[in-house]
């Protein structure tokens, strides 16, 4: 991926971003720095981390219907790069940029923002049980916790790009300005909501 490809990502990266109130939001410094002191241990989790994962989508209809026939050497690879490159850091706004490209590659394969959500949940956990098992107390909670504002965060790139991705489709598709669209949606919702409440 080239600087310049990812450059539309870390505007969007950075603008959604902004949205989230900084307490609420992955801490750079703060969580980076937990990320930091437990590297090495972390690396070492990578193959029950990727195996785990696949095991867990491969055992589900709905979510192994994603795949195709002989992928997952491939599938594993590229999560095992990412694992990494996450453990690894920095988290900076090329890392962010990253994350919301990624969600909208498991657009085109149908991905949806459930599964992604779900398996966001499936690695805080499994990040946080190794955390537990190989870490003092203290700091295994400060471990999970990082992890948990990291997966929050990086969800809530994902699905807003997932959305912005399916307005500017349908907005080019009807020739509109993607604003114009969503003020459209909005005034729909509102539409559906009165149609729904009684009386
Ligand atoms: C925590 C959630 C997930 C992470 C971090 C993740 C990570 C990644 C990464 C880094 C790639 C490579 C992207 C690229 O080519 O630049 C990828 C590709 C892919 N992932 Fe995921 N993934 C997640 C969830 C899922 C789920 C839930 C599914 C299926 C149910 C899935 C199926 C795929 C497929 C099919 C591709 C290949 C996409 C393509 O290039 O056509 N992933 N994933």
């Amino acid at each position: 991926m080239t600087d310049k490809s990812l450059g539309r990502f870390y505007a969007l990266a950075q603008e959604f971003w902004s949205q989230l109130p900084p307490q609420a939001r992955f801490r750079p410094l703060e969580d980076a720095r937990i990320f930091a002191r437990h590297r090495e241990a972390m690396k070492a989790w990578v193959d029950s981390l990727v195996q785990g994962f696949y095991d867990t989508l491969f055992a589900h209809p709905a979510t192994r219907a994603v795949f195709r026939e002989g992928e997952r050497p491939a599938r594993e690879k590229t999560l095992r790069d990412w694992y990494l490159r996450t453990v690894e850091g920095p988290f900076n706004g090329q890392y962010f940029a990253w994350q919301t490209l990624v969600g909208l590659v498991h657009v085109r394969r149908g991905v949806t923002n459930a599964m992604m959500a779900a398996m966001w949940n499936w690695v805080v956990e499994t990040a946080s049980r190794l955390a537990r098992e190989h870490l003092p107390k203290e700091e295994a909670q400060a471990l999970a916790d990082a992890w948990r504002r990291l997966g929050f965060t990086v969800m809530a790139l994902i699905s807003e790009s997932y959305l912005h991705a399916y307005l500017e489709a349908l907005a080019q598709a009807e020739g509109m300005e993607v604003g114009a669209f969503l003020r459209r949606a909005q005034e729909e919702a509102a539409r559906l909501l009165r149609s729904l409440s009684p009386g």
